[in-house]
């Protein structure tokens, strides 16, 4: 790691501001949490900081208030889940800076946890204002970024604060680099790429970068249906990017031209209706019939795909294999999860819907490492420099 982590550091004594990506996802109209896998990824750097004698001051977004309080966004329920967590109390601020917050942040004491308002609620925070930026660097001595998942945003809490105080990484932003980034530069080969998910023109980069760094691209989900119609099959009312089928075919050149294996679905599961239960029926891909869309891939796409996953000494998977919310749409991402599971590679799961997929079907545990980084784990794997890391000092 080319940037200092919260073990270059003497915690004695020392307050952190440690920026968390507690930005999780609740139950529809509700402020239950129903998933708390980001909160859980916090905790083994929280533990080594109080461990280690210092008190700590969390922040975190959560969604999208734009610079403006939303009483549906504010924290009190994710304070008290990381307090059930720690088995410990956290103090919970109704502000993130200014008198209200440093006085309760000074009140702390080693080895007590304290959890800030929104940063959101501010509009310094995504405009990277630099007096909010201060504001946040005058409650703690060191900043730690254990927000890997907010990682590719140059926010004040993830880029401007680190600028104002020593800053350096947390355990999990230490981990993802790691992992993600042994995926790059020295994996285990052959190396494996599964992608999936709605559309091709969120993954044109990294399409681009894997197609010469991968040995066997495997393709499903929505976006399958655009590089199908690349090879000059009809795709029925399925979710196709018209505009991007000459880059399909781009890909598939040059994935032949690099010696590239692609493993495009053999048969698809195809339906009039995405609705749970709907009418479905499997066809080879050459036969989807007019006014029927792609769902999933078929039984025989899962056979090909089990079959060459076992060969691979590095798996990394981003994106669904079709619409794996939807009954009985979501036996791709089951299959391929289970297949990625017990392949004997080393497995790198993209955040997000795929990260969601594997927890649903209780697998996470079964991966090398599932990625808490949505858009961050992507933009990594594009080869981007992600700003909140390069923001920390260098070891
Ligand atoms: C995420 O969930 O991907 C991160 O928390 C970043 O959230 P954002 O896309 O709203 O910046």
């Amino acid at each position: 790691m080319s940037k200092k982590t919260i073990n270059d550091i003497d915690w004695n004594g020392k307050r952190a501001l440690v920026r968390v990506d507690f930005n999780v996802p609740m139950e529809r109209g509700t402020n239950v949490i129903s998933d708390d896998v980001r909160i859980r990824a916090a905790l083994p750097t929280i533990q080594h900081l109080t461990s280690n004698g210092a008190s700590v001051v969390l922040c975190t977004h959560l969604g999208r208030p734009g610079g403006k309080v939303d009483p549906a966004l504010e924290l009190q329920t994710v304070a008290k889940r990381l307090s059930e967590l720690l088995e410990a109390p956290v103090g919970y601020v109704h502000d993130c800076v200014g008198a209200i917050a440093l006085e309760q942040v000074e009140a702390l004491k080693p080895g007590e946890v304290m959890l800030l308002e929104n940063v959101r609620f501010y509009p310094g925070e995504e405009a990277n204002d630099v007096e909010f930026a201060k504001g946040l660097a005058a409650l703690a001595d060191v900043y730690v970024n254990d927000a890997f998942g907010t990682a590719h945003r140059a926010h004040a809490s993830t880029d401007g604060v680190a600028h104002q105080l020593p800053a350096v990484a947390g355990l999990l932003l230490e981990r993802e680099l790691e992992m993600l980034g042994g995926v790059l530069e020295n994996p285990e080969r052959p190396l494996g790429a599964i992608f999936g998910g709605a559309k091709v023109s969120d993954k044109v980069k990294v399409l681009e970068r894997l197609v010469s760094q991968a040995d066997a691209i495997f393709i499903g989900g929505g976006m399958a249906a655009t590089f199908l119609k690349a090879q000059g099959h009809n795709v029925g009312t399925s979710l196709l990017e018209e505009e991007m089928v000459g880059f399909c075919g781009q890909i598939l050149e040059k994935a032949e031209a690099n010696g590239v294996a692609v493993y495009l679905p053999d048969d698809v599961t195809v339906t009039k209706n995405l609705e749970s239960g709907a009418e479905s029926k499997k066809v080879p891909v050459d036969q989807v019939p007019d006014g029927w869309m792609i769902a999933d891939i078929g039984p025989a796409a899962i056979d090909t795909f089990l079959s060459h996953l076992p060969d691979m000494g590095t798996i990394v998977w981003n994106g669904p294999m079709g619409v794996f919310e939807i009954y009985p749409f979501d036996k791709g991402t089951e299959a391929v999860a289970k297949g990625v599971a017990f392949s004997g590679a080393v497995t790198v799961i993209g955040g997000g819907s795929t990260a969601e997929a594997v927890d649903l079907l209780g697998l996470a545990e079964e991966m090398t490492h599932v990625s808490t980084g949505g858009g961050a784990s992507l933009e990594f794997l594009e080869g981007k420099v992600l700003p909140g890391v390069a923001a920390l000092d260098d070891a």
